[in-house]
């Protein structure tokens, strides 16, 4: 293996004349950044080649930080910004970072040939292994967006001892099912691989915005050299399995595990409830759908009505039926509430997500933490590293990685609340909520276990 290499930069460097402690921190930071460009290796293994880049130097007792991004991205295309922020260099520099290229994604990768077979989901899982053992570390700490979170997760149910923590960006554990391929086969009928793409990583919303980092990702993701690739591992996406996660069963994470969602995520992810309300408000809820789903079935049997927006009631006269609708997520029945005047309404949660709250139902509560990250769009570790970073920085402490001390200024900012996983509606966990101001930057340490809400 190629030599690692640290930049050690000493406390007692003198300042400049004129230089303040702040400004030479800054410069430090800048410099540490500059100098430590990574040492990219390749393995080989049953499923072929993997390329991985090293940053920082393995320290003592501590598991590294292991990452692997999403489709239509590589490891510095979706995780530079936050390994890059600012407040993130006082957590990196205690751990060594292993950044998973998925193979054919890194950059400068050749084509494969036509026919090549591209490996499963699960396949890229068992390479992980190849990659621990020619770096010599025993365990991990993943980090993982969409694909990448998934293929960690599968990692995670394969080698529990291996993994001590998992920070898991928009997973979906579920496999396509027959509605999602007949709207997938639809989409792909009148959009191209790259859109299909950035509509997986990021909001209608967004793209239609198209903002400065839209029209950057909308660029890399279009333009790619290796697009052909880039498809092969979305069909590896799209043909995932079921991780079959069940609370309590013999398929489960048994590390901690901090489940991320931004809030304006992928609209297949908003979440509709079917409610009845009388005169007093909210009387009851019927099921629990999510909205691309409700747009899927209109899109194929252009019945019903599916519409996207903040929180909002449509008035549920001309809606699809319950019975299929209630396969896809269940629903609870109200009984006595029926025929007595209330009226139905779709409600639309523009701020939920329904994989990590299914995701979240599924996952042992004592040792799962939910945070939804306000206007954070489809990629928070895009758009909020901050946020992220400061998440990330509590999670580790629970984990007891991290000292109190290092609780920065974010955390006097906010108020997080606190939630702990409660029962189960249908396939839909429920949550109480807990306040909890953190003024006086006390929040929460221990075992995660709850939700945080980071809303700012
Ligand atoms: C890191 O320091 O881990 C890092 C640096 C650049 C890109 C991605 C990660």
């Amino acid at each position: 293996m190629a030599e690692l290499q640290e930049v050690q930069i000493t406390e007692e460097k003198p300042l400049l004349p004129g230089q303040t402690p702040e400004v030479a921190k800054e410069a430090e930071l800048a410099a540490r950044i500059l100098l430590d460009q990574g040492q990219t290796h390749s393995v080989e293994t049953p499923y072929g080649s993997v390329t991985f880049t090293v940053y920082g130097t393995p320290k003592p007792k501590r598991p590294a930080i292991l990452t692997y991004h999403d489709v239509g991205l590589n490891y510095k295309s979706c995780f530079q910004p936050l390994f890059q922020f600012g407040d993130m260099q006082e957590i990196i520099q205690n751990f060594v970072r292993v950044h998973v290229d998925a193979p054919g994604m890194e950059e400068g990768a050749p084509v494969f040939p036509l026919g090549y077979q591209y490996p499963s989901l699960d396949q890229l899982a068992d390479m992980i292994p190849c990659i621990l053992q020619y770096l010599n570390f025993s365990t991990v700490i993943g980090v993982g967006v969409g694909a990448g979170a998934y293929i960690l997760s599968r990692y995670a149910l394969t080698h529990p001892d291996m993994v001590e923590g998992l920070v898991l960006i928009n997973i979906d554990p579920n496999a396509k099912g027959w509605m999602d391929w007949a709207a997938h086969k639809l989409t792909g009928l009148t959009s191209s691989i790259p859109e299909m793409i950035l509509g997986h990583l990021f909001s209608q919303e967004e793209l239609s915005g198209n903002s400065e980092l839209i029209q950057k990702y909308r660029n890399i993701v279009t333009h790619a050299p290796n697009l052909e690739n880039i498809e092969l591992y979305w069909n590896s996406y799209n043909n995932r399995r079921d991780l079959n996660l069940e609370r309590g069963g013999a398929v489960t994470l048994k590390c901690p595990v901090m489940l991320v969602v931004g809030d304006q995520a992928p609209h297949e992810d908003a979440v509709v409830s079917r409610e009845f309300w009388g005169g007093r408000g909210r009387v009851g809820v019927l099921g629990w759908w999510s909205e691309g789903y409700l747009a899927k079935r209109q899109a194929l049997f252009g019945t019903g009505r599916a519409t996207m927006g903040p929180k909002r009631l449509i008035p549920g006269k001309n809606e699809m039926g319950m019975g299929l609708m209630g396969k896809e997520l269940g629903s609870g029945s109200l009984g006595p509430l029926e025929g007595r005047g209330h009226r139905e309404y779709n409600v639309i949660h523009s701020a939920s997500c329904l994989h990590q709250v299914e995701c979240n139902s599924k996952l042992d509560p004592t040792q799962t933490s939910f945070l939804k990250m306000a206007d954070s769009g489809g990629q928070p570790q895009l758009t909020q590293p901050g946020k992220l970073t400061e998440a990330f920085k509590y999670f580790l402490q629970g984990m007891g990685y991290m000292a109190s001390s290092c609780m920065t200024r974010l955390s006097r900012s906010r108020t997080a609340s606190l939630t702990s996983a409660a029962s189960v509606d249908g396939n839909r966990s429920r949550s109480r909520t807990l306040s909890q101001s953190s003024e006086s930057g006390t929040l929460p340490s221990g075992p995660p276990g709850h939700t945080m809400e980071v809303s700012c």
